[in-house]
């Protein structure tokens, strides 16, 4: 794989530090980014130091990759403030650094939170309209819109990653649907970093072959990588595992439930 010099924002997280390790055989230089002090680990690897809010300072960063994969952000659910500021804008941060300074191809973690809303009878494909389960999902949609619009407009290529539940293994009956392994996720991430230039926009969901999921996985001739775990096989372990789950209920499970996001909001 000739991945060049690639930028990964988000380096210090847990997909980042995991997706790190394997990078490093890959890019010619990897250029580390997060707001957590990071040091370079290997003779490619150079650690920035950045807010990604701050877009000078993205900018500065990102100078010489060839390819970016940002993972950076608020994971989850929190005041929309902060997920404009950081989600939002900081994805526009990252897009704008790449315009200005030519870096073609941009891997946008997004994620299944984009449409938690859908049933779990409904086997979800990237075509259909979003329906957030909360005020994060809400954020990755506009990531996804802001690549879209990066891509149309200024002829970026641009791959949204709507990534599972990332995890050493599945420990709820949700993760049965929605696990995905580490060595999947380094997988997906890779191939959406190495997808064929002619790949102008996609949105994927990055999940492990699990028997239970709802979510239509990637396009081979996009995203060239067949997932090898299958969340099944954990399944003896997972309390609850035997229970179905209600045909109709919100794939996002637990996470559409008012109060995850009421916590948030103002009384
Ligand atoms: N973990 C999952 O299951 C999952 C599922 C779907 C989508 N995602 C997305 O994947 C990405 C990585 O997730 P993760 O689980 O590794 O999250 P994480 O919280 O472990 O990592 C995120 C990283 O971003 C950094 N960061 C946060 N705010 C920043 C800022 N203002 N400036 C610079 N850096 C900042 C943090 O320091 C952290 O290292 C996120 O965008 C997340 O929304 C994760």
């Amino acid at each position: 794989m000739q991945l060049g010099t690639v930028a990964l924002t988000g380096a210090a997280g847990n997909i980042g530090s995991v997706v790190r390790k394997a990078l490093r055989a890959e890019a010619t230089r990897l250029i580390l980014l997060d707001r957590v002090p990071l040091r370079p680990e290997a003779d490619n690897e150079e650690a920035h130091t950045v807010d990604l809010r701050d877009q000078a300072a993205v900018q500065s960063a990102l100078a010489g990759a060839d390819r970016v994969l940002h993972l950076g952000g608020v994971p989850d659910e929190a005041p929309l403030p902060e997920l404009l500021d950081v989600n939002v804008l900081g994805t526009h941060h990252v897009l704008e650094a790449a315009r200005r300074t030519g870096i073609d191809r941009v891997v946008l973690a997004s994620s299944n939170r984009v449409t938690g809303f859908y049933p779990v009878e409904h086997v979800t494909d990237p075509q259909d309209p979003v329906r957030p389960d909360g005020l994060y999902g809400v954020s990755k949609a506009a990531v996804e819109a802001l690549g879209r619009l990066y891509s149309d407009k200024f002829g970026l290529s641009v791959v949204c990653l709507r990534i599972g539940s990332f995890e050493p293994a599945p420990t709820e009956p949700r993760h049965l649907a929605t696990w995905l392994s580490p060595r999947d996720a380094i997988g997906f991430l890779l191939a959406a970093l190495a997808a064929p230039p002619a790949v102008r926009f996609a949105t994927a969901y990055a999940v492990s072959a699990n028997t239970r999921r709802f979510w239509q996985l990637p396009d081979p001739a996009v995203l060239d990588y067949t997932p090898l775990d299958n969340a099944e096989s954990h399944a003896a372990a997972v309390p609850g595992a035997a229970h179905p789950t209600a045909p109709a209920s919100p794939q996002a499970g637990s996470f559409a439930l008012p109060e995850f996001t009421l916590r948030h909001l103002n009384p």
